[in-house]
C-alpha cells in the first residue's frame, strides 16, 4: 500500500421520489410528528415504488457516480455492494444484477452483508482488492429498500427506515501524494446478533409449504439495546480512528456517521466532547437508510461543494450483526 493511494474520484446517489412525512405515518398508525422528531430527529423518509428493487436504486446511484467521474462502465474492475435488502436471498447477488444493468462487463461483483456498517466494510474490501491485484477502479455501493422488510404495524421500527442508495468510485493511483482511503477499522460482535434481526426466510428458519408469510420476515429490533450499543460503537470507533491516524479532532473536517437516530449521534458527541456541528446529519430528510446512509451523505456534501482537496473525513457505521467501524479518508 505504501507506493499507492486509493482515491474516491466520484460519488452518486439515488433517492426514490415518493416522500412520506411523519404526519403521513401518523394518519396510519398511533404515532406523531412530535414523538418521531423528538426521539429520532427524523422528519421524512423516501419510499421506493413497488416495482423498484435494490438493484434499481443501486444502478441509478452507480450511473450518477460514473457520470461525475466521466468514466466508462467498462473501466470498472470490481463492484462491491452492501445491502441488507438484496433483490434475492442468497443468489444471484445484487451486485451481479447491477453489473448487468450498468453494462460493467469487465467487473467481478459481489455483495456484502454487514448491516448498517455495510458501506464501511465495502470500502475497505474494495480498497483491499484494488491494492493486491491488477485492478484500477472499483464501484462501491450501499443500497437499501428497507420499506420491503418493514413491519408497518410496528411503530417502534416503521418510523425509522427509508429507502435509497449511494455510490462511490474508487481508483488506485501510484501518486503517493494523493489522498484517499487512509485507514479503516472494522469490528463485529455476533453475540448481539438477535438485537436486530430478520428472523424468517433463511436456512435457520425457512418458510414451509402452506405456511403463511407473516411479519417475522421483517426487521425486528430491540431499540434500547441497539441504542446503547450504537452510542458506545460511535464513541469507541471515533476514538480508535483518531488514535490510529494520530489526529486530533481539530484536524478533522467532517464526521459522517450512519444516520440511525440523531439522538445517538448527539449522545456520542457529548460523550466525546466533539461539537455536534462536526457531524454531518441528513436524517431529518432521509431517515435511516442502513448501508446507504453514509454514501448518500458523502454524495450530498460533495455535490454541495463542502469538501476540498486535503480535507480529513471520518466515517462511522454501526448496525446489525452486530457490526461497527469507520474509515479515515483524505479528500
Ligand atoms: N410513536 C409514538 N410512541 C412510540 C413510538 C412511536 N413511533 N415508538 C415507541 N413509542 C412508545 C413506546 O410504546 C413506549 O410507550 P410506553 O412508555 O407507553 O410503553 C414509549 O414510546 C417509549 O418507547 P421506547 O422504545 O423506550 O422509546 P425510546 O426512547 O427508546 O426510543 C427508539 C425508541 C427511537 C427506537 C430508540 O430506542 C432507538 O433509537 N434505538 C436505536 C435504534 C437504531 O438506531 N436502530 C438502527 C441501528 S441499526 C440500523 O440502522 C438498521
Amino acid at each position: 500500500m505504501k507506493n499507492m493511494a486509493i482515491e474516491i474520484i466520484a460519488t452518486g446517489r439515488a433517492i426514490p421520489p415518493k416522500r412520506v412525512s411523519n404526519d403521513d405515518l401518523a394518519a396510519q398508525i398511533d404515532t406523531s410528528d412530535e414523538w418521531i422528531r423528538s426521539h429520532t430527529g427524523i422528519g421524512y423518509r423516501h419510499i421506493a415504488d413497488e416495482s423498484v428493487a435494490c438493484s434499481d436504486l443501486a444502478a441509478e446511484a452507480a450511473k450518477n457516480a460514473l457520470e461525475m467521474a466521466g468514466c466508462c462502465p467498462l473501466s470498472i474492475d470490481v463492484i462491491v455492494l452492501a445491502t441488507a435488502t438484496a433483490d434475492y436471498y442468497g443468489t444471484p447477488s445484487t451486485a451481479c444484477i447491477v453489473q448487468d444493468k450498468i453494462s460493467a462487463r469487465n467487473a467481478f461483483a459481489m455483495d456484502i452483508t454487514a448491516g448498517c456498517t455495510g458501506f464501511v466494510y465495502a470500502l475497505e474490501t474494495a480498497a483491499g482488492l484494488l491494492s493486491v491485484g491488477p485492478r484500477k477502479r472499483a464501484l462501491v455501493i450501499g443500497a437499501e429498500v428497507l420499506s420491503r422488510v418493514t413491519n408497518w404495524d410496528d411503530r417502534g421500527t416503521c418510523v425509522l427506515f427509508g429507502d435509497g442508495a449511494g455510490a462511490v468510485i474508487l481508483e488506485r493511483t501510484e501518486d503517493k501524494a494523493a489522498g484517499g482511503l487512509l485507514q479503516t477499522l472494522l469490528y463485529a460482535d455476533g453475540s448481539g446478533a438477535e438485537s436486530l434481526i430478520m428472523r424468517r426466510g433463511g436456512s435457520r428458519s425457512p418458510y414451509k409449504k402452506g405456511e403463511t408469510i407473516d411479519t417475522s420476515i421483517c426487521i425486528e429490533m430491540n431499540g434500547q439495546e441497539v441504542y446503547n450499543f450504537a452510542v458506545k460503537a460511535i464513541t469507541d470507533t471515533l476514538e480508535a480512528l483518531l488514535k490510529a491516524g494520530n489526529f486530533s479532532i481539530d484536524d478533522v473536517t467532517r464526521i459522517i456517521p450512519h444516520q440511525a437516530n440523531a439522538r445517538i449521534v448527539l449522545a456520542a458527541s457529548k460523550r466525546l466532547g466533539i461539537p455536534i456541528e462536526k457531524f454531518y446529519l441528513n436524517i431529518e430528510q432521509f431517515a435511516n437508510t442502513s448501508s446507504a446512509s453514509i454514501p448518500i451523505a458523502l454524495d450530498e456534501i460533495n455535490r454541495l461543494g463542502q469538501l476540498k482537496k486535503g480535507d480529513l473525513i471520518l466515517t462511522v457505521g454501526f448496525g446489525g450483526g452486530l457490526t461497527y467501524g469507520g474509515n479515515i479518508i483524505i479528500w
